[in-house]
């Protein structure tokens, strides 16, 4: 199985939360290590432009003042089949329809501030992770 990296986010309603070490716990568990992090702030621009994607969407503007609602922890994770492996333990999108046990179920309250994010597949991983840690592979945790 391919060794992957993705980008994580631990967004402001779970670091307001206390549960970043918790979350933690959960990348380790699963075998994921993280390779990157920083803890920041993020502005109106940076949120604007990680998640441009969607800028036509109706929540866009809501999901952009969120995310700038207070600190978040972004870390770049590491592992077999790394992206998936993420995307599975964070449950889905609407915490109300997540798995239990995932940490969408644990730790979110709702579809707009639900705890996390990561990338959903292997192109927008690579732009994610160098969107936040840029010449990344200068410093990989090999
Ligand atoms: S996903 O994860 O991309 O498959 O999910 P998607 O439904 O396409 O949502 C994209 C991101 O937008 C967030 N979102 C919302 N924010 C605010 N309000 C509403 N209603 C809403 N619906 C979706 C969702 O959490 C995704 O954020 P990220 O950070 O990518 O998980």
């Amino acid at each position: 199985m391919a060794i992957e990296r993705t980008l994580s986010i631990i967004k402001p309603d779970a670091v307001a939360k206390n549960v970043i070490g918790q979350i933690y716990s959960r990348f380790e568990g699963a075998g994921l290590k993280v390779i990157a992090a920083r803890m920041t702030w993020l502005s109106e621009q940076e949120a604007g432009q990680f998640y441009a994607v969607h800028k036509e969407r109706p929540f866009f503007k809501d999901l952009v003042s969120f995310m700038t609602s207070g600190p978040v922890m972004i870390q770049a994770l590491e592992g077999e089949n790394a992206i998936a492996k993420n995307r599975e333990l964070m449950g889905a999108t609407d915490p109300k329809k997540a798995d239990k046990g995932t940490i969408r179920a644990d730790f979110a309250e709702s579809i707009d501030a639900n705890a996390v994010h990561g990338s959903d597949a292997p192109e927008t991983a690579a732009v994610e992770v160098a969107f936040f840690f840029p010449g990344m592979n200068t410093y990989a945790g090999r």
